[in-house]
């Protein structure tokens, strides 16, 4: 099987593909990553050999067609994925996750390619704190920033697809992804990593918000499950039942690392700030047969503190670029 990974160097695409390696000897890997500020390249070095790498943006379609054209399945990670970068400049969101989603729907409609769309709960908008619902397939988009409501446009433009021109595609959205190999600019990383370098962590607001976390290695095992087993058309909601609040991660990772559970600084929250999310992934269980594996989130959080702390090389360069971007917008807040 010939599959494009489209955003292949970034967190979720690059896992994607370093497993699939390990674990699907007969599928045949092409990226095709614009390696933006959130790409890594130096992610995929190991693998350079074993996998094809094109440098490009999904919004061009003169590189993506004949990759298109040349694939069985595209799966697509790539996008703007950063919710304070799309309140600062909303144009590359617009762009890529629009645009970008666009140019890849003409062109898995002109090859007749199946495609794969790669988004978030964040579509949904939020829930109360204590609003006993969780999102389902059939919750309505209710999307607040310029990063989710561009997903949420891009998830419309792939069912549309469907609908008018009959392309073979499926959809998944999945809530808060944590593990190896994301890009420190957010929580989780950048938490860690302050405390690795001597920073107090940061809190946004009183800390309350509530994410649902799922470790990146059970994304992607649901990501395949879809594609094995999901009905064309349809869309699959991916999460691991790991509701904790903001506060409970930052004094988890403080306890994990051997400091006190209160050295970290509470800072203005962000604009439009989401509450809460929480995902009932009853359809992808029960229809096909899912399960997570990283089920206990305490645990799954001291080895990705354990991986950051032996990967320094990985995350360093750039971590002093992303701490002045951040001092800047709590300045203007
Ligand atoms: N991180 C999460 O918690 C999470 C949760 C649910 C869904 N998602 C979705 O999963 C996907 C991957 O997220 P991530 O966290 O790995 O993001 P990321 O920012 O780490 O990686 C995105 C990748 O896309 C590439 N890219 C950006 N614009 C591009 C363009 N125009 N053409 C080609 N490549 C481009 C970047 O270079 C980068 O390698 C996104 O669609 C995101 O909306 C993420």
């Amino acid at each position: 099987m010939r599959v494009l990974v489209t955003g292949g160097a970034g967190f979720i695409g690059a896992n994607f593909v370093l497993r699939t390696l390990a674990e699907r000897p007969d599928v045949d890997l092409t990226v095709l990553d614009k390696f933006t500020y959130a790409a890594n390249a130096s992610t995929l070095d190991p693998v350079a050999s074993d996998i094809r790498v094109v440098r490009g943006d999904i919004a061009d379609a003169s590189i993506v067609d004949p990759l298109v054209a040349d694939a069985d399945l595209v799966v697509n990670f790539a996008a703007e994925s950063h919710n304070d970068r799309s309140l600062a400049d909303p144009s590359s969101f617009v762009q890529t996750n629009l645009v970008g989603t666009y140019t890849l729907l003409e062109s898995v409609r002109r090859h007749d390619v199946r495609l794969h769309h790669i988004s978030t709960d964040e579509v949904y908008g939020d829930l109360d704190l204590d609003d006993p619902a969780r999102f389902t397939e059939t919750t309505a988009y209710n999307p607040s920033s310029p990063y989710s409501s561009t997903k949420a446009g891009s998830d419309l433009l792939v069912r549309a697809w469907v609908r008018s021109f009959g392309v073979a595609a499926t959809l998944s959205n999945c809530s808060n992804n944590y593990g190896p190999y994301q890009h420190v600019e957010k929580l989780i990383p950048r938490q860690i990593t302050n405390v690795l370098s001597g920073i107090r962590p940061k809190v946004y607001g009183d800390g309350a918000n509530v994410r649902d976390w799922i470790h990146v290695h059970d994304h992607n095992d649901a990501v395949w499950t879809v594609i094995d087993r999901g009905q064309l058309g349809e869309t699959y909601l991916i999460g691991a039942d790991g509701e904790v609040d903001n506060l409970t991660v930052v004094t988890s990772i403080l306890e994990l690392m051997g400091r006190e559970a209160d050295a970290f600084d509470f800072v203005t929250d962000r604009p439009g700030h989401d509450r809460r999310y929480a995902i009932d992934a009853t359809r992808l269980r029960t229809e096909l047969g899912w399960t997570p594996r990283f089920t206990d989130f305490r645990s799954g959080l001291a080895d990705t503190i354990d991986w950051y702390t032996a990967h320094r090389d990985w995350w360093a360069p750039v971590k002093a670029g992303v701490e002045a971007v951040y001092a800047a917008t709590q300045q203007t807040l």
